[in-house]
C-alpha cells in the first residue's frame, strides 16, 4: 500500500479507530491532517504521532471549518460521527441523526476542494435488523436502494450511515470522485471507550463487579473484529475501490457475549460469584456476523487477529491505562456516556 507523500485527511482521527488509522498512515509516510472536535475523541489517542501530524480542532458541521480541513488534500477518510455503543445510540437518536448533515457537509466540501478519493466509515447498522434474528452472514447486497423495502436499518444511527453511503454514491455519480464505503462491524481494541461491549465487559471485570452485569441474556452474538483488521480494510478500500461499492470489514464468526465474558475472566484471572443478566437493557439485534467474500475479492482482505490475541492486547492496554479505583467509582458514567 502506498500513501507516501499523499496528503491525507482523517476526520474523527482522534477517535478509537481513527487514531490507529492515523498511526498507520504516518508510518506509510503520508502527510496526515486530523480534523476532530474532540466530542468523543481524545488528543491522548494521538500522542505517539502528535508531532508528525497537523491537528485541527473544530466542528465539521461548520462549513468554513470543513473547507479548511479539506483544503489541499488528496485522500479523505471520513470517520467523524456522533456515535457510541448500543446504550448511546439508543438514548441519543437525535445526536446520531445529525450525522446526515455532517456527512454531506464533509463530502461537498471535499469534492469542491478537489479531494480525489473519499473513504467513508459506514457500519453494520446499515443492514436490515429483521434478518439478524437468525444466524445468517450479512452480505453487502442485503441492503438495497433499488428495491422497495430493501432497507430496514438499525436505529437512527444505522439509517444515518445508510444515507451517508447513499450521499457518497451520489457525489461519485455526479462529480466522479473516487469513493468507497466500509461497513465496520463491532470493532474492539485499545482506546475504545466503555460504552462498547467488549471494553464495558473488561471494565466491569477489572472493577470486580459482583454480581457481574451482562446486558440481555448474553446469548446474543457479535463478530468482534480487532481494530487493526478494520484499519487495514479502510486503507485497502481507499486504494482499491473507486465506485462507492460498499464492503464489509468484520469477521464471520458469531461470538456470544457470555463467551466473551468468560474469556475476559480467564485473561484477568478473576471471576464473579454470580452473573446478573439484565434483560431490560438495550442489546440490539440477536446475531451479527459478516460475509467476507466481497472483501476478499475486491481488497484481498482477511482478518488476521484471533479473539484471544485481540482480547489480550485490549486488556493489557486497559489495565495499563485505567486506574482500578477510578473505574470502580465511575463505572456507571463510563458505561453510559461516551
Ligand atoms: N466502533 C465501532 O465498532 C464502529 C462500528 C461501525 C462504524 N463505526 C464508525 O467508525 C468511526 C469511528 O468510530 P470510533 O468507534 O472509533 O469512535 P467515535 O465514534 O468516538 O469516533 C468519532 C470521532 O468523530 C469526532 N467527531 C464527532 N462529531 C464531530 C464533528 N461534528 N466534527 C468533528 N469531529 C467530530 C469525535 O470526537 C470522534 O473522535 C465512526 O464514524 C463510527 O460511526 C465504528
Amino acid at each position: 500500500m502506498s500513501f507516501q507523500n499523499d496528503t491525507v485527511l482523517v476526520t474523527g482521527g482522534a477517535s478509537f479507530i481513527g487514531s490507529h488509522l492515523v498511526e498507520e498512515l504516518v508510518a506509510a509516510d503520508a502527510d496526515v491532517r486530523v480534523a476532530d472536535d474532540l466530542s468523543s475523541g481524545e488528543t491522548d489517542n494521538l500522542s505517539a504521532v502528535r508531532d508528525e501530524i497537523e491537528f485541527l480542532n473544530g466542528n465539521l458541521k461548520d462549513r468554513s471549518f470543513a473547507d479548511r480541513a479539506t483544503d489541499d488534500i488528496d485522500r479523505l477518510f471520513h470517520l467523524a460521527a456522533d456515535h457510541g455503543g448500543r446504550g448511546y445510540i439508543s438514548n441519543y437518536p437525535a445526536n446520531c441523526a445529525t450525522n446526515m448533515a455532517l456527512d454531506n457537509i464533509v463530502f461537498e466540501s471535499a469534492v469542491q476542494n478537489g479531494v480525489e478519493k473519499i473513504t467513508f466509515a459506514s457500519s453494520a447498522c446499515t443492514y436490515p435488523t429483521d434478518i439478524q434474528q437468525e444466524r445468517q452472514r450479512l452480505q453487502e447486497d442485503m441492503v438495497s436502494f433499488d428495491e422497495r423495502g430493501g432497507a430496514y436499518a438499525d436505529e437512527t444511527y444505522g439509517w444515518a450511515k445508510l444515507m451517508g453511503e447513499r450521499s457518497l454514491q451520489a457525489f461519485h455519480d455526479q462529480y466522479g470522485v473516487d469513493a468507497s464505503a466500509v461497513r465496520i462491524f463491532t470493532a474492539y481494541g485499545p482506546r475504545e471507550n466503555e460504552t462498547h461491549a467488549i471494553v464495558a465487559l473488561i471494565a466491569k471485570a477489572y472493577a470486580e463487579q459482583d454480581p457481574y452485569q451482562i446486558w440481555g441474556d448474553g446469548e446474543q452474538t457479535r463478530n468482534f473484529t480487532y481494530v487493526k483488521d478494520i484499519t487495514k480494510a479502510l486503507r485497502l478500500a481507499n486504494e482499491t475501490i473507486t465506485d462507492a461499492t460498499p464492503v464489509n470489514a468484520g469477521i464471520s464468526e458469531y461470538i456470544s457475549i457470555n463467551d466473551v465474558a468468560d474469556a475476559i475472566f480467564a485473561e484477568l484471572g478473576w471471576e464473579p460469584d454470580s452473573i446478573n443478566h439484565m434483560t431490560d437493557k438495550p442489546v440490539g439485534v440477536r446475531h451479527r456476523a459478516a460475509d467476507t467474500t466481497r472483501a476478499k475479492e475486491l481488497l484481498g482482505w482477511e482478518p488476521e487477529y484471533t479473539l484471544e490475541k485481540g482480547l489480550a492486547e485490549t486488556i493489557d492496554w486497559y489495565t495499563d491505562h485505567r486506574d482500578k479505583d477510578y473505574v470502580r467509582e465511575n463505572l456507571e458514567t463510563l458505561l453510559h456516556e461516551r
